[in-house]
């Protein structure tokens, strides 16, 4: 579904990304795990269109999508939910939920998605007319899921879904990606809480400076507390 291909990006004159290769199949869960300031959020970015300067190849359902402006991914089936959340203030949840749809969509589908989208997430069913700013850091998150969910992407991207928020809404959240992956959607994840993600991915990758320094099976990386002590810690 997602390949990335010796991926190099830079901000300014900083070489981040190093050449950064890693693959996502259909249906799968993958994790990105690693230190603050390895370069996750750059990879994300970059895969979505969002980094100006970057160089390699990176396909996406077939397509190759590196050079392509992020609404053209966005069409394609790619989505984004960013470490900020970014919750549109004034706005409710139900309002919020509606601008993730495609502007194409009808109003008839536009409440079916809604409709939808709030069986997967009860915590938001209950509150489609509240202010979004007004939810707490659990339920914005999960707004900006859903939001992100509204377009039926084929594939997402979460940057850090589960930092600043309570462990108990951590577990809902992880609950519904599984939800998400059953109802057929392929992810991939940046999550620090690593014990929470093996417990959920199919595969991970570690990244340490701007490159990838390990991949295996969920599982297997389970069992390796040296690779998680040396590149997870914080
Ligand atoms: N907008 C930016 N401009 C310049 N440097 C940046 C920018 N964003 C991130 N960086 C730098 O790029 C490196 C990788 O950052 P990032 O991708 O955010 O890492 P991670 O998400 O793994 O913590 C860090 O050294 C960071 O300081
Ligand atoms: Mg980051």
């Amino acid at each position: 579904m997602l390949t990335v291909n010796n991926l190099s990006a830079w901000y300014r004159y900083s070489h981040i990304l190093q050449g950064v290769s890693l693959e996502v199949k259909q249906g799968e869960i993958v994790t990105l795990i690693g230190r603050n300031g390895a370069g996750k959020t750059t990879t994300l970015k970059t895969i979505m269109g969002l980094v100006d300067k970057c160089s390699g190849d990176v396909s996406f359902d077939s397509h190759p999508i590196l050079g392509r402006p992020a609404h053209e991914r966005f069409h394609l089936g790619l989505a984004y939910v960013p470490e900020d959340r970014r919750i549109v203030p004034g706005l409710t949840v139900e309002e919020n939920l509606r601008l993730g749809i495609i502007a194409s969509a009808s109003r008839a589908k536009e409440a079916q998605m809604i409709e939808r989208i709030a069986e997967t997430f009860p915590r938001l069913k209950q509150r489609l007319s509240q202010q979004g700013v007004t939810l707490s850091g659990g339920e914005q998150q999960m707004l900006a899921i859903a939001r992100a969910m509204m377009a039926e992407p084929k594939m997402i991207l979460l940057d850090e879904p589960s930092e600043g928020i309570m462990p108990i809404l951590v577990e809902e959240m992880f609950a519904q990606f599984r939800n998400l992956k059953a109802q057929g959607t392929t992810i991939l994840l940046v999550e620090q809480n690593v014990e929470l993600a093996l417990s959920l991915s199919d595969r991970v990758y570690v990244m340490d400076q701007g490159v990838i320094v390990h991949h295996d099976s969920a599982a297997a990386l389970i069992s390796n507390p040296e690779i998680q002590e040396k590149y997870c810690s914080v």
